[in-house]
């Protein structure tokens, strides 16, 4: 898939990753359109890169996603891209120090927004991308999904986020097997520690203990690093339904 020109919805993409993906493709020639909360910096970001569109759409209310990517489709004609990035992290022990357990509602946020929206977006998202004309090796779309080092190796306190993204991750190959038939390819990315609002408020010595978890390079991912690996997933057709690791070989 060619990055020049390709229109890409990026939830989440107001801030952080999802904004590093929105910039790369401005920069190329292409539509971001980013699906994020009015509360978000979105907005900010449609006035300040000029082929950055900001449709307002909570990724965990079903109507407003298939009216964001009804619009979209109208505007522009076609979907290339997709790039599932909003999620939340809240973090509560299954049963605290103080013998309380976990609550419920919060865990169900989490899957409400990290998979059950990721998933409407990605349903809702591949049956636009199935009506788009094929490329080069019958191809129609590529959706990225944004799982965690957390997917793989939860940290404490990670329960409900752990599920959501470690749920992604075992999608992964199952959405490439089903969307195949229509030339869309799945890929998953699993960030380890990056240098997003997320980590906003981590002071110094903390952030210098983080940066010393990684192998090499001893630095935190960005979201240019993030915005390099999907470009690569665009260009190179051959990567479908896998699971990629972006975190300096760090292991929690
Ligand atoms: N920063 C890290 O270290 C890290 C590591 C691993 C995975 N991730 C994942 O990467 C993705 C991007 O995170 P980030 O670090 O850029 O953080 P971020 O907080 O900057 O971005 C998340 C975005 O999701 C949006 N969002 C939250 N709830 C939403 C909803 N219901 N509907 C639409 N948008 C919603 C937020 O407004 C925000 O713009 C997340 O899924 C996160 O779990 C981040």
């Amino acid at each position: 898939m060619k990055v020049t020109g390709a229109v890409g919805i990026i939830t989440g993409g107001g801030g952080g990753l999802g904004a590093g993906v929105a910039r790369m493709l401005a920069a190329h020639g292409g539509r971001a359109v980013v699906l994020d909360l009015e509360t978000s910096a979105a907005a900010d970001l449609e006035r300040e890169v000029t082929n950055v569109t900001f449709v307002p759409t909570d990724v965990s209310v079903p109507d407003q996603v298939r009216a964001a990517v009804d619009r979209v489709r109208a505007e522009y004609g076609r979907i290339d891209l997709c790039v599932n990035a909003a999620g939340i992290s809240p973090a509560q022990r299954v049963v605290d120090r103080r013998g309380r357990a976990h609550d419920l509602p919060t865990f169900e946020k989490v899957l409400d927004i990290n998979l059950v929206g990721a998933f409407d977006v990605i349903r809702t998202v591949a049956a636009a991308m199935s009506g788009n004309e094929a490329g080069p090796d019958g191809e129609r779309g590529l959706i990225v999904n944004v799982s965690s080092a957390a997917g793989l190796e939860g940290q404490v306190g990670q329960a409900a986020y752990t599920a959501s993204k470690g749920a992604l991750i075992a999608l992964t190959l199952q959405l490439a097997r089903d969307l195949a038939i229509h030339g869309i390819r799945v890929m998953t990315v699993a960030p380890g520690i990056m240098d997003t609002p997320m980590l906003a408020g981590i002071d110094g010595d903390r952030r210098a203990a983080l940066v010393d978890l990684h192998v090499f390079p001893k630095r935190l991912g960005t979201p240019e690093d993030f915005a390099a690996l999907v470009k690569c997933f665009m260009e190179v057709t051959l990567l479908n339904g896998e699971v990629v690791r972006l975190d300096a070989a760090t292991r929690l």
